[in-house]
C-alpha cells in the first residue's frame, strides 16, 4: 500500500483540551454567515477517544434538524460502510469541516471553511485518532492541504505528522455516481486491514 509523507500541522501535539471545551466555545456560533440560517449547530458525535475519526463536509437537511452529523441518507451509507472496516458508529467520532448546513446543500466557501475550521482543528487535536478518514474532497482537500480532488487521492495512504490519513469518496457521491461505490467499499475494508495491522499508536 502506498504511504505517502505530507508536513502536517500536529506540531503542538495532543492537547488535554476536551471536546466540551471546545463546544462551549463555539457557544451559538455566529462567526459566519451560516449561524443565521442553520435550525441546530452540528458539532460532531461519537467515542473522544476514538482511534478512527471521520470527517464529512457540513450537514445536509436531517443534520440540520437533529444537530447530529450523519443521520440522514449519508448516514445509513455510511453506517452500512463501517461493517466492511469491522467498525461500528460507537467506535469512532464523526464531526465535518463546516458545523453549519449551507443552504440547499451548497458547497461550502472559502471563507466559511477558514472561519470554521479551527474548531475542527481542536476537535482533533483533543481525539488524537491514530488515522483520520476524509470522506470527500473538502476534508481531503483540509486535512491533506492539497487541491487535488479524491478521485486521484483515493486508495492510499498519507501520513500528516502523527496521523494516517485515507481519503475517499463521501457516501452520498455514492448515490449519483454508483461505479464509486466499489471503490469506496474496497477502501473501508483496506481501513479494516490496516486496523488489524496497526498496533494503536496511542
Ligand atoms: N454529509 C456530510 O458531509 N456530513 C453530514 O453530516 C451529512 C451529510
Amino acid at each position: 500500500m502506498a504511504v505517502m509523507q505530507i508536513p502536517g500541522h500536529d506540531h503542538q501535539g495532543p492537547r488535554e483540551v476536551s471536546l466540551e471545551e471546545i463546544r462551549a466555545v463555539l457557544g451559538d456560533c455566529h462567526l459566519c454567515p451560516l449561524g443565521e440560517t442553520r435550525t441546530e449547530l452540528v458539532f460532531g458525535v461519537g467515542n473522544p477517544h476514538a482511534r478512527v475519526m471521520f470527517i464529512g463536509e457540513a450537514p445536509g437537511r436531517n443534520e440540520d434538524k437533529q444537530g447530529e452529523p450523519f443521520v440522514g441518507a449519508a448516514g445509513q451509507k455510511l453506517n452500512g460502510l463501517l461493517s466492511l472496516a469491522g467498525l461500528e458508529r460507537e467506535d469512532i467520532y464523526i464531526a465535518n469541516v463546516l458545523k453549519c448546513r449551507p443552504p440547499s446543500n451548497r458547497n461550502p466557501k472559502v471563507e466559511e471553511i477558514q472561519t470554521c475550521s479551527p474548531f475542527l482543528r481542536e476537535q482533533i487535536r483533543s481525539i488524537w485518532p491514530d488515522i483520520i478518514v476524509c470522506l470527500g474532497n473538502f476534508a481531503t482537500q483540509f486535512v491533506l492541504h492539497t487541491e487535488q480532488g479524491v478521485t486521484k487521492l483515493r486508495g492510499s495512504f498519507y501520513e500528516v505528522g502523527h496521523f494516517t490519513v485515507m481519503p475517499t469518496f463521501h457516501p452520498a457521491a455514492t448515490i449519483y455516481h454508483s461505479d464509486w461505490l466499489p471503490l469506496l467499499e474496497a477502501d473501508m475494508r483496506m481501513l479494516g486491514q490496516w486496523l488489524a495491522e496497526h498496533p494503536t499508536k496511542g
